[in-house]
């Protein structure tokens, strides 16, 4: 089986409690409160990797050994027989990413796993147990045939650029005659499905799968469906919407441009019943199945909207017995060309709800309604009194006009208005196969006067678990850190979006480069971008061009660095953030090859002069512009495309040391050697300043130690006067710079700089969008003014590196780069003039990290938490180490805490886990 699928994860995560005495070991085994955490149905990997968290109140625990059991059924495990595997006691303290080393496991098998470890301080405990299903491995473990009703009915209308089509409805009966031991579900309906069993929808699942490059892969999910089962008749019943299968705007027409399309909406589903007696029985789609387009979605768009005619409504058609009569035979239709293969990354769900805040009226029979936050999702609306066959009208959008009017302009193309044709008397309803990103409803068409509590704001997204919280006594951090999360949680939609809204919504990639990282710490994210990682992959074309969107529903190849640069970056996170090294495995070919073709077609010299989109949306003068054409403000596309170049070989000489490839890490750090001499030669200046001057040219000299050590201060310097002085100590970078900006000033040593622009209300800030009244963050620093072609309301591009910033230097929670994943951490807060107080905390691979701080009048109070099974380096700002406490004692003399040495204005310790409180006084 090859490896570069969706990498798996059968992470178990356990909460196992260790006493700290001597003698005795109390435990408390308890599962982890983040729910995606569940064991995995349908797992598309042999091989899963194992994970566990040890939590313990007790100073310095170390795991010492480990011992996994994977048996075939609970039972068998909990007589301790790993009939599977049983790694034996290792000693070892790895605790994530345990390969399974077992038997084979084929299709369908059950893996029941515990792992017991044993720790330095003499206990020992073992996890409560977690379960894993293979799914179906290969394709000739499928049955289910592919179906759908490949074309267009009267009341459809397929054609650019508003397509409707109707969703398809899928329904067969089954009998169940014998007593279930259990039934799985492996269904696939691309775009994205409901699924329902005897009348009732089976899993949480929105949206479902995830949007794939369809032509190389596709993605199915899997159910445990044995308690929706009965004995005697039973119906499954699948509606299939567009998703991002049938485009969204499939023919090119004047300026819109076609979106790929894969076709008609088709699914492929087969369940498996395994009885008592040990046999099984399928259900498998194939042409015995009845299909209809005549249902209540008449018609589906993400960039549209969903019309329902309630009338059309099919009472029971999910149930045994229904009269199908009038429904069409279901057709076997063309597989997509991708492969089908399990989806790893988490499923799309409702995960949060919001009350609507006021409803006004706007003119006769219209209605505004109001959610109180830039959200994404859809709405979903009660109506007490119907009146059968008239419509109401939600049409959505993120801003109101001066006279309170929607302001639409900046959706271009999208029509993001649901049609919903109501029934007679009360009635509910939501819509399933689109989106919107919106805090703004108009309401016509409603039968009376709608209130607030007639509509809900359901905030839909991929499940990834919240991970990070963070605070501060500056409240324009904290308002700006609250638009950030919203932000980010609404541009998760199986892919990371670049915005919620407009007719886009596209995996952009220059946007997520240094994006993924700081939302690494707010969620967990992991499988996710491994996911898109795939998903880029899946995009190169044989002579190794990276495309600058992905999936690449837009066929966008336009060989620029910066952009594709986030296929390395992010494998590179991944590592760092979460001790995932797969990505990096799976993908070093391609990313070579990528290399290799950029370096063939376009560089000369060594200077790599390709770039298309700059220093994107660096903040202009001009408040109506979106790109600045002053000269002097824009950094030069060879510039940027050789920077980029030169750090794609630094992340390439890194991975091939981790994958133990002596020979290509030479040659990437020879290259990297002559890159950076002709880059120097070329563009540094004997006044330290590189190119144009701009802080982004300076920034990333810095920033990729591009520039010699000798002229590093210089060089800082220039970017020091170009914030402070020419944009009067405000920020000037854009997408590119935006990516290292506030480490850059911070560990350059400016942190007040780096402050002073986090904290900035007038333009162009990421306050001055908090005091305009932004719930999320805007595509444009000047998002309030400028041209509404490309303006959105929701664009997580600007962020640059502010949320590492916030974690890393603000909080000081820093994986180690000698042991990533946060084995080791790196603890060291910056406490700036004019901030109070900072907490924070993050859920890392190895359990919480916990930081928070307060400091006054020459007093740093400090409260940190460092996870069992790690080390931290911690550096308290002190003037001696005679100054420094720890509970109360001389901090050298705590338990558990190790002076290593002073560093400038820090005493630098050594501790292991537990909860320390370190204070210092400036003596
Ligand atoms: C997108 C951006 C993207 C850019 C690149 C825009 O339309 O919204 O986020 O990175 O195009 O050209």
């Amino acid at each position: 089986m090859r490896h570069n699928i969706s990498f798996c994860f059968a992470i178990l995560f356990l909460l196992l409690g260790l006493s700290c005495g001597k003698h005795k070991t109390s435990l408390s085994v308890q599962q982890l409160r983040c729910e995606y955490r569940e064991a995995p149905l349908g797992i598309q990997q042999a091989a899963p990797r194992l994970s566990w968290e040890i939590t313990s109140p007790a100073r310095g625990v170390v795991q010492q050994a480990y011992r996994i059991l994977v048996a075939s059924s609970p039972e068998l495990l909990e007589k301790d027989s790993g009939d599977l595997w049983n790694s034996g006691k290792v000693e070892s303290a790895l605790s994530v990413g345990v390969r399974y080393a077992g038997k084979d496991l084929k299709s369908r098998t059950d893996g029941y796993w515990k792992v017991r470890v044993w720790t330095n301080k003499g206990n020992t405990a073992e996890s409560a147990p977690a379960h894993w299903s293979v799914g179906l491995l290969h394709e000739g473990d499928w049955s289910g045939q592919w179906i759908g009703l490949d074309s267009t009915f009267a009341w459809e209308a397929p054609h650019a650029p508003h397509t409707r089509l109707a969703a398809r409805y899928f329904r067969q009966e089954f009998a169940v005659d014998k007593k279930i031991k259990q039934a799985r579900v492996y269904v696939s309906g691309l775009g994205t499905y409901q699924l329902f069993i005897n009348g009732e929808k089976i899993g949480h699942a929105e949206l479902s799968p995830a949007p794939t490059q369809y032509n190389k892969r596709a993605f199915y999910n899997t159910y445990d469906v044995t308690a929706a089962l009965k004995s005697g008749a039973n119906a499954l019943g699948t509606v299939v919407g567009n998703g991002r299968f049938f485009s969204m705007r499939p023919n090119a027409v004047d300026a819109i441009p076609a979106i790929m399309d894969f076709g008609y909406p088709k699914l492929r589903l087969q369940l498996e019943i395994t009885y008592t007696d040990g046999t099984v029985k399928q259900v498998a789609s194939d042409t015995g199945w009845k299909a209809t387009a005549a249902g209540p979605v008449v018609a589906n768009s993400e960039f549209d909207g969903e019309c329902y005619d309630a009338t059309r409504e099919m009472p029971g058609w999910s149930q045994p017995g229904f009269d199908d009569s009038r429904w069409l035979p279901a057709r076997q239709v063309q597989a997509p060309e991708g492969r089908i293969v399990a989806q790893m990354n988490p499923l799309i769900k409702v995960m949060d709800t919001l009350h609507a805040r006021t409803v006004f009226q706007i003119a006769p029979g219209k209605y505004i309604v109001d959610m109180g936050q830039n959200m994404v999702g859809w709405a979903a609306m009660k109506i007490a009194n119907g009146k059968r066959s008239d419509t109401v009208r939600l049409h959505f959008a993120e801003r109101l006009n001066p006279d309170s009017t929607l302001y639409t302009d900046n959706l271009r193309g999208a029509e993001t208005t649901d049609r919903y044709v109501m029934k007679e008397g009360a009635q509910q309803w939501e819509p399933h196969f689109t989106y919107h990103g919106f805090r703004y409803i108009e309401v016509s068409g409603y039968p009376g006067t709608p209130k607030p509590d007639d509509f809900v704001g359901k905030v839909v997204y991929d499940d990834l678990p919240v991970t990070g919280h963070f605070e501060t006594s500056n409240p324009v951090i904290n308002e700006v850190y609250r638009n950030a999360f919203w932000g980010i949680r609404g541009n998760y939609r199986g892919i990371p979006t670049d915005c919620p809204q407009r007719d886009e919504r596209m995996g952009w990639l220059g946007d997520r480069a240094v994006g993924s990282y700081g939302e690494s710490f707010i969620f967990d994210n992991n499988t996710f971008y491994a996911k898109w990682l795939q998903d880029i992959a899946d995009g190169q074309t044989d002579e190794g061009s990276l495309p600058d969107i992905a999936p690449t529903y837009w066929k966008m190849y336009t060989d620029n660095m910066t952009w594709p640069a986030t296929y390395l970056i992010i494998a590179d996170m991944l590592d760092r953030q979460f001790g995932n090294l797969e990505p990096v495995r799976t993908h070093y070919d391609a990313m070579k090859k990528w290399l290799d073709y950029m370096k063939d077609k376009y560089m000369s010299g060594y200077i790599l002069g390709r770039d298309i989109y700059g220093d994107w949306c660096m903040p202009p003068r001009d408040p109506k512009l979106i790109h600045s054409t002053l000269p002097e403000r824009i950094t030069a596309g060879d510039y940027l495309g050789t920077a980029f170049y030169y750090r794609m070989l630094q992340l390439m000489e890194r991975f091939a040391g981790l994958l133990h490839k002596p020979e290509d890490k030479a040659a990437f750090a020879a290259l990297a050697g002559k890159v950076k001499a002709a880059f120097n030669e070329k563009y540094l200046h004997p006044d330290g300043s590189y190119s144009n001057n701009t802080a982004t040219a300076n920034i990333l000299a810095l920033a990729y130690d591009l520039a010699p050590d000798s002229l590093r201060q210089k060089v800082f310097g220039h970017v020091v006067q170009t914030t402070l002085h020419d944009f009067n100590g405000h920020i000037s970078t854009g997408l590119v710079g935006g990516q290292w900006l506030m480490r850059t000033l911070t560990r350059c040593g400016r942190p007040d700089v780096a402050y002073k622009l986090a904290t900035n209300t007038t333009y162009p800030s990421w306050g001055y969008m908090v005091k305009e009244g932004a719930t999320t963050i805007w595509e444009l620093w000047n998002g309030n003014t400028a041209d509404p072609a490309m303006n959105s309301g929701n664009h997580l591009m600007l962020l640059g590196d502010l949320i590492v910033w916030f974690y890393e230097d603000l909080a000081g929670i820093r994986s180690d780069p000698e042991a990533v994943g946060f084995k080791k951490i790196i603890m060291k807060p910056i406490p700036v003039p004019g901030l109070d107080r900072v907490q924070a905390s993050f859920h890392s691979v190895q359990g919480w990290i916990r930081s928070s701080w307060h400091s006054k009048d020459g007093t740093f109070d400090w409260q940190l938490t460092v996870p069992a099974n790690t080390t931290a380096r911690i550096f308290v700002p002190a003037g001696r180490m005679e100054d420094v406490t720890e509970g109360g004692k001389a901090a050298n003399a705590a338990e558990g805490v190790r002076f290593i040495k002073m560093e400038g204005d820090r005493a630098l310790f050594e501790v292991g886990s537990g909860t320390y409180r370190f204070v210092s006084k400036r003596s």
